[in-house]
């Protein structure tokens, strides 16, 4: 176990430069047991750091979570069930499955982070989520230290989130992930529009997960921001689910607002579009703005700090409130 005041600059995607005084490394479970039952107070757990926004110097403990290690531990003719650590870097792992044929996280390519933080926020993208390919995972319990087994249920992944989100926020550390990835006759999730559109386009009709994955890394290096370059950490809010009543109230003034149908009585709006709106698209505020090819990104040009990238972002969620009476809701999580 290591200790130290470090800068997180590297250690956070928007590259925000903050101090922590004591910021320590877990490479595995018993360092992270080791940690709790001597520190007292329930510390900042970092995976990636792809999608937290820190305000200001931290004074709390921070453990940074680097448990290595992806093992096969079961397969059968169709599946096979890997266990990551949760300090694996989440597209590496997608790099790996794909290398050995496996297929479920294609759609998921280039999805910055850590396979820890993965399902807590449900990861998804192009069609895909975590859940999809979710078996299990480990965690361990802040409160009691010891270590528990979360099967998919029990994790109540839902859009963007999960039981580590919402319930059991803080309580728990997940360690290592148990992911259901096929072997043969892989389900081919290409119905996202943009994909469908590049397929068809490409003439490719029958495409394998290696194909989807370049599509998809092709897509997102097209429109969102590399985070080695440019700081942000993707999605700054979630896409709105409002009610069917309100959603027609929204159309008879906004008739062009894209829609996605959740249910018979809920409506995605994407938040992209609410923002394009409020003319805040590749807007520039100082040191921070928004993406010039999607509007829900929130970028760091260079040097700007935790706060400003804050209150701009409030900015937006004010603009966005006024025009539609839709309150965004933040997807990266804030660290006062
Ligand atoms: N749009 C605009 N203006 C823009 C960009 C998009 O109006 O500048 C509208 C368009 O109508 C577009 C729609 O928004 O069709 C949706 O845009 P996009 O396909 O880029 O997806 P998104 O809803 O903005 C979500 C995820 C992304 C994920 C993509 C692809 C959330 C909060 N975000 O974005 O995830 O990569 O779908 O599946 O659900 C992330 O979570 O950090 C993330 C990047």
């Amino acid at each position: 176990m290591e200790t130290q005041i470090t800068s997180l600059k590297e250690y956070n995607t928007f590259g925000i430069e903050v101090l922590a005084n004591n910021f320590n490394i877990a490479k595995n479970e018993d360092e992270i047991l080791d940690f709790l039952r001597e520190n007292k107070n329930v510390p900042l757990i970092l995976g990636g750091g792809s999608n937290i926004l820190f305000k200001k110097n931290i004074n709390k403990a921070i453990l940074k979570i680097e448990i290595k290690g992806i093992e096969i531990i079961e397969e059968n003719k169709n599946s096979i069930y890997v266990s990551v650590g949760a300090g694996e870097n989440w597209n590496d792992f997608v790099k790996w499955s794909l290398v050995k044929n496996y297929g479920g996280i294609e759609n998921l390519s280039l999805i910055p982070g850590n396979v820890g933080s993965a399902p807590i926020q449900n990861i998804g993208a192009y069609g895909v989520e975590l859940k999809d390919v979710f078996y299990s995972c480990r965690a361990i319990s802040v409160d009691e230290k010891t270590i528990q087994i979360f099967n998919k249920e029990q994790c109540n992944f839902t859009y963007r989130s999960s039981i580590f989100k919402e319930k059991l926020k803080n309580k728990y550390i997940i360690s290592r992930v148990t992911f259901k990835l096929s072997k043969t006759n892989h389900i081919i999730n290409s119905e996202y529009k943009p994909l469908k559109d590049l397929l068809l386009y490409k003439g490719n009709l029958n495409p394998s997960v290696q194909d989807i994955s370049k599509l998809v890394i092709e897509i997102r290096t097209n429109k969102l921001p590399d985070p080695k370059k440019i700081g942000n950490c993707g999605s700054f809010f979630k896409n709105p689910i409002i009610s069917s009543i309100k959603f027609k109230n929204l159309f008879k003034n906004f008739n062009t607002v894209p829609n996605y149908k959740i249910s018979e009585n809920e409506v995605k709006i994407p938040a992209a579009w609410l923002i394009e709106e409020c003319g805040f698209k590749g807007k520039i505020e100082g040191k921070t703005g928004t993406h010039k090819k999607h509007a829900l990104v929130i970028i760091n040009k260079g040097g700007a700090t935790g706060e400003e990238i804050y209150n701009f972002s409030q900015k937006i969620k004010k603009s966005v409130l006024k025009k539609f009476n839709i309150l965004l809701e933040e997807e990266v999580n804030i660290f006062e």
